[in-house]
């Protein structure tokens, strides 16, 4: 059975998806893995890093992925049109793709897939199981964009982050606001507070509260029975009504004057991120402030926010860096390879070392998307029509 790792082409991508280390415990698994020449550059990793690891070298995307069972990436493939190569058309007809697909996003990608009689599987859809938990790409990515996002506005931030009792005065300690306090948000509160900052934050699920509180960061929420329905299943956010948005307006105006660093990570899962930071709120807050917008890719959390660039408002600095994760691609990948292993390997037999995955597995069946020359996931059949 044979793994084909391909070099990233995407914009901003630094990350891989398998690492020396991965690919050793995919070998052991009994698989043959193959890397692309240079795919791991980016994250500081050579052919030779990934050939002493057991894995051999492909000379480019076709070599590499040809005859390739299951092919893994960290984006979607370039489709025709959207690059130098078509990488969907290298693949062979049965074969897996495994990456983060953006399936929400993506409507026709899905359509090419399922034309191309690829079985494409979207990471991101990991079932939020107990079981999964070392299979779930959003949360090893987002932890670290969470830690990137506060060293990267500490860094822009013309002051100091804790409090110093000099002999020259008295420093005072920055005040960091974060919105959305899921992975990324619960990252970026340890970091701040590691790093001295007083901290609060804020969520539409109230079980956040004791999350956040158990960090030493406040809570800062619109009391109100929406709340106890805000929560999926799965765990996300659900969309809040306009009268909960405005109140939630009200509650962020009067925190967000008084603070330095606004550290943006609400997202709603297949919907627009909600808009929590208006222009005048933005224009309350004093020069020198920082608002870190994480959800910048989805539209952002912040009126003001322009995807990829960093632009200055009345002296407020407003970061909207795409993919933060590729910020920190070492840990980032080594993360992501190691939860595509864990993925792959309850599929292996011990024995016989025979691949199959089981089409019963929840973790299987929730990222499926198509198959056989169909889009079968239930929350995406009908897309691209
Ligand atoms: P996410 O990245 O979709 O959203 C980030 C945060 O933004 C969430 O906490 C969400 O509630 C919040 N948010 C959404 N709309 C908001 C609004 N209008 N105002 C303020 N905040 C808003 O979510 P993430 O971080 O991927 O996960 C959320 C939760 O899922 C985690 O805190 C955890 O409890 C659970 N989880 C469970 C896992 C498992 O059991 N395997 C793994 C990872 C997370």
């Amino acid at each position: 059975m044979k793994i084909a790792i391909l070099k990233e082409r995407r914009e901003n991508e630094r990350r891989v998806a398998a690492t020396p280390d991965s690919v050793k415990k995919l070998v052991d698994l009994g698989f043959d893995v193959v890397v692309e020449t240079g795919a791991g550059a980016g994250s500081s990793l050579s052919d030779q890093d990934y050939t002493d690891a057991g894995a051999s070298i492909g000379a480019d995307a076709a070599a590499t992925a040809g005859d390739a069972d299951i092919v893994m990436k960290v984006q979607r493939p370039l489709l025709a049109g959207e690059g130098d190569i078509d990488e969907l058309a290298l693949m062979k007809q049965g074969a897996y793709l495994l990456a983060m697909l953006s399936p929400y996003t993506t409507p026709d990608a899905l359509e090419a897939y399922a034309k191309a009689g690829v079985k494409a599987m979207a990471m991101e859809l990991m079932p939020r199981i107990s079981r999964a938990q070392s299979m779930d790409v959003l949360s090893s990515q987002s932890n670290l964009a969470g830690y990137k996002a506060v060293v990267d506005s500490a860094n822009t931030f013309g002051r100091a982050m804790p409090m110093m009792m000099t002999a020259a005065g008295t420093v005072a300690p920055a005040r960091v606001m974060v919105m959305g306090a899921g992975v990324a948000g619960l990252q970026a509160i340890a970091t701040a507070k590691r790093m001295g900052a007083i901290v609060s934050a804020t969520d539409v699920r109230p079980v956040a509260k004791e999350q956040v509180e158990s960090l030493g960061g406040k809570f800062v929420m619109v009391e109100s029975e929406e709340t106890e329905e805000a929560e999926t299943a799965g765990g996300y956010a659900k969309e809040m009504s306009d009268e909960y948005k405005a109140k939630q307006a009200e509650l962020v105006a009067s925190t967000l004057a008084t603070q330095d660093i606004a550290i943006c990570t609400a997202l709603i899962p297949g919907r627009p991120a909600p808009q929590l930071i208006s222009k005048e709120m933005v224009e309350s807050m004093r020069a020198g402030s920082v608002i870190f917008d994480m959800a910048a890719e989805t539209g952002g959390n912040c009126e003001l926010t322009v995807p990829g660039e960093t632009i200055d408002h009345n002296g407020v600095t407003i970061i909207g860096y795409l993919n933060v994760p590729s910020r920190l691609a070492v840990d980032a990948s080594s993360l992501y390879a190691r939860n595509l292993v864990n993925f792959l390997s309850p599929h292996v037999d011990g024995e016989s070392k025979e691949f199959a995955f089981d089409m019963e597995d929840e973790t299987v069946t929730g990222i499926l998307l198509t198959s056989d020359g169909n889009i079968v996931h239930p929350q995406f059949a009908g897309a691209g029509e």
